[in-house]
């Protein structure tokens, strides 16, 4: 299905992180020549999910020796981002002797650019890893910013490392098999690109939804669409890579989203939790006067017209929403703070902490609607 590349490989996105992304139709099939310029290996450990390895896997396997590559394969799901999945993964990669010599090759969806980069980062101290997200979410937001983690029973996300790649390989050409459900899901990050950073972006997203909604996988404007993404989440992270300020822009939405995929027990996709949690978020940041008037009905408006859902789901309470937010990663002193926005295209600054505290009783009020 995906096209051959075109000879040679072409340029890499001019941006402005230390490491090569391309983003490319027909890239997938340059993984083997990104690896030799980027992280040239004795072996190559290929980590991916069931899914992923029905579509992608043997042409990716293809490229490399088979006596010195190995394709390490995980059933599919947020459930297997798990520390015992990251140690039979190492397990397996010490039992086959792998050393310092090895490069990982993360091909799937953001469970295995997170799982397989934190393996990576921890294996012998650290080695390279080649990320090449096969959603939309990954390629606009898990492969690229160097974050590794897996989840445990109280969160997500909370056992990782910072851990770059040595190369980002997108084939937008591998999204026609994606289920449309979880393209929506992507398009939620995007939507939060263009909140955070840039309102041309964002308008320009709404411009191309009905035809993403029509063609999926296909539509012509996707590329382009995923390369404005990958600027803004570069321009960021090169600012701020460990999130020590601007980074946290990129969590809008984010700690809403995280508390209510912890209430449903990771029973709904990131990118719809992504969705509500914005929709919420906006009308925060409106209610604590950081946002102006109009903000919170354009997010809600973009993401209905993306076909996602915007409102907390059936069972899922106000009070239980913001206990749950007590174990996010953003808690400091025991308070809860949003990154919010001012205006489409422009994040509150907070006085350089980027993150506003906002009081329980607010959020409950705001989620009580
Ligand atoms: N997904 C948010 C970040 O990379 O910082």
């Amino acid at each position: 299905m995906t096209a051959p590349l075109p000879q040679p490989l072409p340029p890499p996105l001019p941006l402005p992180v230390a490491y090569p992304v391309w983003c490319a139709r027909g890239a997938l099939a340059g993984v083997a020549e990104v690896v030799r310029r980027c992280a040239p290996a004795h072996r190559v450990a290929v980590i991916t999910d069931t899914t992923v390895a029905a579509h992608h896997a043997a042409s990716v396997t293809a490229q490399f020796p088979p006596e010195t590559t190995r394709l390490l394969v995980i059933p599919p799901g947020e459930q297997e981002k798990t520390r015992a999945r990251w140690a039979a993964l190492t397990d397996e990669l010490l039992a086959w002797g792998a050393g310092r010599d090895t490069t990982v090759v993360a091909l799937g969806g953001g469970v295995v650019t997170d799982l397989a980069g934190f393996v990576a980062a921890t294996y012998l101290r650290g080695i390279p890893v080649v990320q090449v997200p096969t959603t939309l979410l990954a390629m606009v937001d898990a492969a690229i910013g160097g974050k590794t983690a897996v989840d445990t029973p109280l969160g997500k996300n909370l056992v990782g490392a910072f851990h770059n790649p040595a190369a980002v390989v997108v084939d937008p050409d591998v999204l026609q098999t994606l289920p449309e459900e979880t393209l929506r899901a992507g398009v939620a990050e995007m939507l939060k690109h263009g909140v955070i950073a840039d309102a041309a972006y964002f308008d320009a997203l709404l411009q191309a939804l009905p035809s993403l909604a029509a063609e999926g996988g296909r539509a012509a404007a996707l590329p382009a669409l995923i390369a404005g993404s990958l600027h803004i989440k570069a321009d960021v992270v090169a600012e701020d890579t460990r999130e020590g300020g601007l980074r946290q822009i990129l969590n809008f939405g984010h700690t809403l989203a995280h508390a209510i995929e912890r209430e449903l027990a990771f029973g709904i996709a990131h990118g719809e939790a992504v969705a509500i949690g914005m929709v919420l978020e906006a009308r925060l940041a409106e209610r604590m006067g950081v946002a102006t008037p109009g903000v919170a009905v354009a997010v809600q408006d973009a993401v209905r017209r993306a076909g996602l859902p915007d409102g907390l789901p059936a069972g899922v309470t106000p009070a239980a929403v913001v206990r749950a937010t007590h174990g996010d990663k953003k808690v400091r002193d025991d308070q809860v703070r949003y990154a919010l926005p001012r205006a489409i295209g422009a994040m509150d600054p907070a006085d350089g902490r980027w993150g506003v505290a906002v009081p329980d009783a607010v959020v409950e009020a705001v989620l009580q609607g």
